[in-house]
């Protein structure tokens, strides 16, 4: 089943001759893992506006194609009508709070009291997404006072109680350390157990090389690589999109050149891929006296 369908999406932004976002077409499967990677300008969180509705209701601009979320034209349809369809997590939290609560808990419930959930439920919610980002032991602080992780944490959480099936995420461990990342990509992984559609846009090429069904490289407005992991984050065109590669990618790379990587191997996304590789080498070398 197609989840999201995008024909011929063009979107210029206000007062803007050039477009963020260039002649997409892209159809997305219910229950895909997709991750959006690309330079910075290259409109992966203009992608995210697009997928989850924003563009074009919320946003002036001009938007040429089309958008369908589960069968529903983005044009046609406000994004309140996509509030438990469609959560976006974006890339500054700090836009995303509410400003109207006075408690990290009151603004956890503050979706699910919009969606109409009764109130004997939302306790029980609210508690499990708290303690899953790890905001548990501030369940009762301002929003106001807490830290620029903490509050990517709670605009994640805010999303993830409203369990919609489709997740928009764009950049959702940028503010956070190791250890908080971490932590932040293991509860994105159990969402896909759930068969929740999720976008990413993520930094961490080693995690959506493990993580993504699918990986789509943006540049200048464009989709210029859309494939498995190891298609896109090998391609010997991704450093001329201004992004780099996976460690072990480049150190395959660099050993190609001197007969150090075996020929017929493709090139390692993961460190074991790497290991296989680099010991079939040594182990030919070895055979070969
Ligand atoms: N509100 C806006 N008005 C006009 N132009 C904008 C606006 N927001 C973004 N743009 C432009 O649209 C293009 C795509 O921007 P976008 O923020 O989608 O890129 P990005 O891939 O998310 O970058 P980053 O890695 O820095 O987050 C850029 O050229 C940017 O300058
Ligand atoms: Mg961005």
């Amino acid at each position: 089943m197609v989840m999201i369908e995008v024909t011929g999406l063009t979107y210029y932004y206000p007062l803007s001759h050039t477009p963020a976002l260039k002649e997409i077409n892209l159809q997305i499967e219910a229950g895909q893992f997709v991750a959006v990677i690309g330079a910075n300008g290259a409109g992966k969180s203009t992608l995210c506006l697009v997928l989850s509705g924003l563009i074009p209701t919320l946003f002036n601009g001009r938007m040429l194609g089309n958008v369908t979320i589960n069968s529903m034209n983005t044009r046609n349809h406000t994004p309140g009508e996509f509030a438990g369809r469609v959560g976006l997590v974006l890339q500054n939290p700090t836009n995303q709070i509410s400003e109207m609560r006075y408690t990290v808990f009151e603004e956890v419930a503050f979706g699910l009291e919009n969606l109409g959930v009764s109130p004997s439920e939302m306790p029980e919610r609210i508690e499990h997404v708290l303690r899953l980002t790890g905001l548990i032991d501030l369940r009762d602080r301002s929003p106001f006072t807490l830290s620029g992780g903490q509050r990517q944490r709670l605009a994640l959480a805010s999303m993830l109680v409203l369990d919609p099936p489709v997740l928009v995420l764009d950049e959702p461990t940028a503010m956070l350390d190791p250890q908080g990342s971490r932590e932040v990509f293991h509860i994105i992984q159990t969402l896909t157990t759930k068969n929740t559609t999720v976008v990413i846009t993520e930094h961490n090429l080693e995690w959506i090389a493990q993580t993504a069904d699918r990986v789509i490289a943006l540049n200048k407005g464009s989709i210029v690589l859309d494939g498995n992991p190891e298609f896109v984050l090998t391609s010997p065109l991704l450093e001329t999109f201004g992004i780099d590669y996976l460690r072990y990618t480049q150190a395959a790379r660099e050993s190609q050149i001197y007969g150090l990587w075996p020929s017929q191997t493709p090139l390692p996304v993961t460190l074991e891929q790497s290991v296989l590789g680099f010991n079939r080498v040594s182990s030919i070398k070895k055979g070969g006296g």
